[in-house]
């Protein structure tokens, strides 16, 4: 594993962080306890050092079984992050309450990395008005905290005031090759580094849309390449190679998927990309730019829908259609895995979606022309 140093302190942080939003589940929507547990320790045995979570992944099931994990003797091999999500809490009181729930459902005494969670500009007006940073500074006094950062998912403008407005230990940004401009972007990379602050990257793979079902002129061109990579590799690499970044979280779903991610940040170093192998990367990402109508990460901070609906699942499937060129398969996937009673003509636009999506996806439109292709 390649380690990148933690400036406030000189910790060595692994380059490849795990992700706790998109851990294995059963049939019924659970996590599989069994097979989570064992891919985090996997991953720590493999020297990754840093753990992700929060207090929404899996409905609160993320930071129970997070815990479970790190029993054993792990949890003093990682650094764990957990985030506050503000916009769950009604008062300054409420927020109170989820920072004691979070550390009953992590069964510990403190937390490493503390976030306020997926700051918007709405968000941030709530972060200042709960008085949230007095708050985890005193947490951090009181040592149930270590370092205090912020999550991030709106636009460059407001990243920057956010980041002027706090001497941040650490923030963390969406970042791929198809985000370059997006949110905080590659400009907001450059700007937290150039003030001494840290970076950690959530998406690399885009919630994984770059690594699945894959268009045939996207496979045309990374078989361009002198030396055959997986897409999720070219991803990795891609964001690899930006010495400002601390580590990269990845959100695995599987075993093959975690060694596959531990191989690939154990080689990957800073700058290592060739100028062609840029080239090629930037054609990818103009491709995809012709196709995909709508950029949803999956990230689910669009649910629960009042009306059921299972909405990244349906923005998925409009997407692929167009992907795929109007494919019958597509139609079929729809009829097979969307209820009845959850299609999006049950939408009535109430946009309670569409203000938590950190996408900025303008939800209810999407289910309206969802319709017209599939019902
Ligand atoms: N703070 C925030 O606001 C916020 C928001 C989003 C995420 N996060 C954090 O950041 C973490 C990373 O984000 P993410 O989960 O979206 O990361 P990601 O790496 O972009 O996406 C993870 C998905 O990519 C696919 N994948 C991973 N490795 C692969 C491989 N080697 N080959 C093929 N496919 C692969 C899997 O999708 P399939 O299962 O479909 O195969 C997996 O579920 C999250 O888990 C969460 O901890 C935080």
């Amino acid at each position: 594993m390649q380690y990148r140093t933690f400036p406030k302190t000189g910790e060595k942080v692994s380059l490849l962080g795990f992700g706790t939003m998109r851990f294995p589940t059963l049939e019924n929507g659970k996590i599989n306890e069994q097979e989570a547990i064992r891919m985090i320790r996997t991953a720590i045995d493999s020297g990754i050092n840093y753990v992700d979570t929060a207090y929404m992944y899996h409905n609160g099931e993320s930071e129970v079984v997070t815990g479970k994990a790190l029993k054993d003797g792990y949890r003093k091999k990682v650094l764990l992050a957990d985030k506050m999500p503000v916009w769950m809490a009604r008062d300054e009181k409420g927020m109170k309450q989820i920072f004691t729930n979070q550390l009953e459902r992590l069964d510990d005494q403190v937390i490493d990395m503390y976030l306020v969670h997926n700051i918007t500009k709405q968000i941030w007006k709530r972060v200042l008005q709960f008085n949230t940073l007095e708050f985890l500074e005193q947490k951090r006094a009181e040592g149930k905290i270590k370092h205090i950062g912020f999550s991030f998912h709106d636009d460059f403008e407001c990243f920057k005031e956010v980041v002027d407005a706090y001497p941040w230990d650490f923030c963390q940004i969406q970042l791929n090759y198809m985000d370059v401009n997006f949110q905080a972007g590659l400009e907001g990379l450059k700007y937290a580094a150039a003030r001494g602050i840290p970076v950690i990257i959530m998406e690399p793979l885009k919630g994984g849309k770059l690594t699945d079902l894959l268009p045939e002129s996207i496979e045309k061109y990374w078989a361009e390449a002198d030396v055959k990579r997986t897409p999720a590799e070219w991803a990795l690499r891609w964001v690899a190679d930006f010495p400002e970044v601390l580590t990269i979280l990845s959100g695995m779903t599987t075993m093959e998927q975690l060694q596959e991610n531990i191989r690939i940040l154990s080689q990957a170093e800073p700058n290592s990309l060739t100028e062609k192998e840029h080239k090629i990367i930037a054609k990818v990402s103009d491709e995809y730019n012709n196709l995909i109508k709508y950029s949803c990460t999956a990230c689910r901070y669009c649910m629960p829908c009042p009306q059921r609906i299972e909405i990244p699942a349906v923005i998925n499937l409009y997407n692929e259609w167009h992907l795929y060129n109007g494919n019958p398969k597509i139609k079929a996937d729809f009829n097979m895995w969307v209820s009845p009673k959850a299609r999006p003509s049950v939408c009535t636009s109430c946009n309670a979606c569409q203000s938590h999506c950190p996408q900025g996806l303008p939800v209810s439109e999407i289910m309206q022309k969802a319709k017209e292709i599939f019902e």
